[in-house]
């Protein structure tokens, strides 16, 4: 499975000191590639709470590592990704007051039009097109119908404190799905260390898109060093 990274927590940390310029997003892009992630993963949100439109430019300019553009369907948002012209680009839903994307797309409820025009320019420029879904079969049919390549699974359930068979069979039963209707199986949200064990059929799910995790573990894999250099600065 390859990795795709969401980086956008850093930006939030970022900005919660007024600080703007992209320098953090490129240290961490960087540390990405050390790692060999495949994917860069980053939601420009239209209220652009975390990552802001020059740290995607910047991002482009600054990383090889291929950028998966998670976006809500909307004029500004298609815009901006003819501009960038990302490798991959995955349609959200957007609320303004979730604190994270709290469920999967409703396919049947986005423009149209918006959609035509977003399929055309993904085509002409071979960029894969992706929509987050729950996982149920309604929403891989209409994935289909619509020309997406590739759908991207909603895992958070299995953020569960428990994680029930009837969870992980809606899951597999999704992947599956998908994977018979030769759309490309994406999976996000939620994942962690442990969890990951339970993604079923993993040896059709194409990647991951991890991001809350993956920073505040850094965290506590990392605090016992900074404390270390920061006492024998202090010295
Ligand atoms: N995939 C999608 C489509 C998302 O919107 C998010 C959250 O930004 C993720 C994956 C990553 O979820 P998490 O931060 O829970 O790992």
């Amino acid at each position: 499975m390859k990795l795709g990274v969401n980086i956008d927590h850093i930006a939030t940390i970022r900005n919660a000191r007024g600080y703007n310029d992209s320098n953090s997003l490129i240290r961490a892009a960087n540390i990405c590639a050390k790692n060999k992630v495949n994917i860069l993963t980053v939601h420009l949100r239209e209220d652009r709470r975390h990552i802001k439109d020059k740290d995607l430019i910047a991002l482009k300019k600054n990383s090889k590592i291929p950028i998966n553009l998670e976006m809500a369907l909307t004029k500004e948002m298609i815009n901006i990704a003819k501009k960038i012209k990302p490798s991959y680009i995955c349609l959200v839903p957007e609320k303004r007051k979730e604190i994270t994307t709290e469920g999967g797309i409703d396919i049947n409820k986005i423009s149209k039009n918006l959609l035509k025009s977003l399929t055309q320019f993904c085509t002409k420029q071979n960029i894969s097109l992706s929509a987050f879904i729950d996982p149920n079969k309604e929403q891989i049919l209409l994935a289909k119908k619509y020309k997406f390549d590739t759908v991207e699974i909603h895992t958070g359930s299995l953020e569960n404190k428990i994680i029930s068979k009837k969870i992980i069979l809606k899951i597999s039963k999704a992947v599956h799905f998908a994977y018979s209707q030769n759309l490309i199986v994406n999976a996000g949200h939620g994942l962690n260390f442990n969890n990951i064990q339970y993604l079923p059929n993993k040896n059709l799910i194409n990647a991951l898109h991890i991001g809350h995790f993956v920073i505040f573990e850094s965290i506590f894999e990392s605090f016992d060093k900074v404390l270390k250099k920061l006492k024998k600065i202090t010295q």
